[in-house]
């Protein structure tokens, strides 16, 4: 299983770096736009200071997906997520994808897994809301484990290669839950502690 580190909660370059050092799959950045979600996080003109050159995997939780995907293209995201719930979901799956960068789709905890049955075959990741979006330091919804195993099986019959992907309340006891999936996402577990113990001792779960 992959790690990718949400730096929701960190404001500091210098922080940031350290847990490059640490050497995560990822760094998870949530782009809000208080819109989709009541909160406000990392405006592009916030990220490009914090960031250089990593693999960064960018969660959009926002109404206008194209204006943020264009915004964040400058920081070269290995895949751009955005959620089911806004819509026009094969515009904007082909809209990423021009970009030459990979696509991820997320479902809100309230949302069906089987609405995103239908654009399985051409996206690359998975992102399941374990929380509901906006914030961190929430607490593991268990009813997010069954979205996991339908995914990890429809994957299996229809012979499909999405990643699955699971972000919200992931700690080093939670993480033992979700051994189907292919990335954690991981906020103030890693980053509310030192660092490299947490990122260690999820390391040695999975
Ligand atoms: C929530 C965000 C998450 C969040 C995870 O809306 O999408 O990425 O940072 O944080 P934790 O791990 O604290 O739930
Ligand atoms: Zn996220």
């Amino acid at each position: 299983m992959k790690i990718a580190v949400s730096i929701l909660g960190i404001k500091d370059r210098n922080n940031v770096e350290e847990i490059e050092r640490l050497n995560p799959d990822y760094i998870h950045i949530d782009v809000m736009d208080s819109n989709f979600v009541d909160n406000y996080s990392f405006p592009i003109n916030e990220v490009k200071p914090l960031v250089d050159n990593y693999k960064y995997d960018v969660h959009l939780m926002v109404e206008n997906v194209e204006k943020y995907i264009d915004d964040f293209v400058e920081i070269k995201p290995d895949c751009i997520t955005f959620h089911i719930e806004v819509g026009d979901t094969v515009n904007l799956i082909n809209y990423v994808k021009n970009k030459g960068i990979k696509v991820g789709i997320a479902i809100n905890p309230n949302t069906k897994v089987e609405n995103i049955y239908p654009y399985l075959k051409d996206i690359d990741r998975v992102l399941i809301m374990s929380v509901e979006p906006g914030l961190g330091g929430q607490a593991f919804m268990m009813s997010s484990l069954d979205k996991i195993n339908k995914l990890y099986e429809y994957r299996k019959d229809n012979n499909l290669s999405y990643e699955i992907s699971v972000d919200g309340g992931i700690n080093n006891d939670t993480i033992k839950l979700i051994n189907k999936c292919d990335i954690a996402v991981i906020g103030s577990y890693i980053t509310s502690g030192n660092y490299e113990e947490r990122i260690n001792s999820i390391r040695g779960i999975i």
